[in-house]
């Protein structure tokens, strides 16, 4: 009997998400009852506000949203989005360019998806959020790694940029404020990036969940507001998820010009249909209801931002910066590894990782996920006794 042919290659080519398997072998130590600290969660701590989940409640209860909607998403919200995209970041775009998804996540694998041919290259500056590699590689693109360091603040040049220009060039992945790194690019390289791109005819996707998350006179800037022409050859991609801290009900959205998103909802309408009608309602309620909540836990984030930095940047071999957005210190532990740790010897952030979980009950990603070896990624949204109580045992561990 012939074998059965198994995963295809795509598929069995993919990694499982390096941050959501840390998260999930923390908690899954938590329920076992060991007192684990997790700086693994891309998540704020808080509950979703109250009039948010009302909203939801009242949506639960509407007949008109226990059936169908438009693939695209319900109008209301791809309203609220537009005017949203025009309050925060200055871009003006119809209705009609917004494509509801489910989640960010979601949204950065259909813009790959609708951009991407076999064979295309697409650049992207490393340390990188651990999905982008793989859904360029699910959409048959091949990734192009641009590494920065500190030296940098971890922010590609267009140098850097110029310098991997192929034939093949297709599109450039674009983050700030950054996951992992939280740093935050100013105006004016995004300017320059953003006309770099015009002038190669180069796409950008520009993914900009973080855009309330910005610390000590760092500010968020959109690259197609900054540069208009760059509007024809880019994809806006955002989400409710960590603005508002509703990660679970899974929202997102992609603007772009009206061809490529007409395409976008094509796929779509093909795949999963419309996002679940609660959770939209539950986004237009948010984008409705003014960034007060935002500003509050923003406040927290950066409170508890500077803490972690500046006991991390305490430890002996440890380099860290003060994180500009986001809600993540990216460390680098090179000048720990190779020394002994509680009889064990970790050689990468990997293992270090292994050993800081094990002897401290600390878990962290590490930098290998993110393509930067020898750093690590440690997020700040958690409660600020955990956090100063995680940082002190990896301290002790390493002193
Ligand atoms: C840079 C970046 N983009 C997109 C996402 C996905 O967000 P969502 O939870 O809405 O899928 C994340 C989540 O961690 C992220 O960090």
């Amino acid at each position: 009997m012939a074998a059965v042919k198994q995963l295809s290659q795509r598929v069995a080519a993919i990694q499982e998400s390096a941050t959501l398997a840390v998260d999930a072998r923390a908690k899954a130590l938590k329920a076992a009852g060991e007192d684990v600290i997790g700086f693994g969660a891309g998540e704020p701590d808080f509950p979703t506000p109250p009039a948010i989940v009302e909203a939801a409640i009242e949506a639960c209860r509407d007949a008109a949203m226990h059936h169908y909607t438009p693939a695209s998403g319900l109008p209301a919200l791809r309203r609220a989005i537009a005017e949203k995209t025009r309050r925060d970041s200055g871009l003006t775009v119809a209705p009609e360019q917004v494509l509801v998804t489910n989640g960010g996540k979601h949204a950065v694998a259909t813009a790959l998806e609708v951009l991407v041919d076999p064979g295309d290259e697409v650049l992207l500056p490393a340390p990188y959020w651990t999905t982008y590699p793989e859904t360029v590689a699910l959409a048959g693109g091949t990734t192009v790694v641009l590494p920065t360091t500190e030296a940098s603040r971890f922010r590609v040049s267009v140098e850097q940029l110029e310098a991997a220009r192929t034939p093949r060039t297709r599109a450039l992945l674009f983050t700030s404020p950054s996951n992992p790194t939280g740093g935050v690019y100013p105006a004016a390289e995004i300017e320059a990036i953003g006309r770099w791109a015009v002038e190669h005819g180069i796409w950008v996707v520009t993914d900009e969940i973080y855009e309330h998350l910005t610390y000590g006179g760092h500010e968020f800037h959109s690259m197609p507001a900054l540069v208009p022409e760059l509007a024809d050859q880019c994809l806006v991609l955002n989400c409710v998820s960590k603005t508002y801290a509703m990660t679970g009900w899974r929202v997102g959205w992609l603007i772009g010009p009206p061809d490529i998103v007409k395409g976008a909802i094509n796929l779509q309408s093909q795949t999963t249909s419309n996002v679940g009608n609660v959770s939209q309602r539950a986004a237009l309620a948010a984008l409705e209801g003014g960034l007060d909540s935002v500003v509050a836990m923003r406040t927290a984030f950066e409170r508890r931002g500077t803490t972690m930095y500046e006991m991390l940047a305490a430890i002996p071999g440890v380099v860290c910066l003060p994180p500009e957005g986001a809600f993540y210190c990216f460390p680098s532990f090179e000048g720990v590894l190779g020394r002994e740790l509680a009889g064990r010897v970790p050689t990468t952030t990997m293992e270090l990782a292994a050993v800081l979980l094990d002897e401290a009950q600390v878990a962290l990603v590490p930098g290998e996920a993110f393509g930067a070896p020898g750093y690590a990624r440690l997020s700040f949204a958690l409660a600020d006794d955990a956090l100063v109580e995680g940082v002190q045992r990896i301290a002790k561990l390493l002193g």
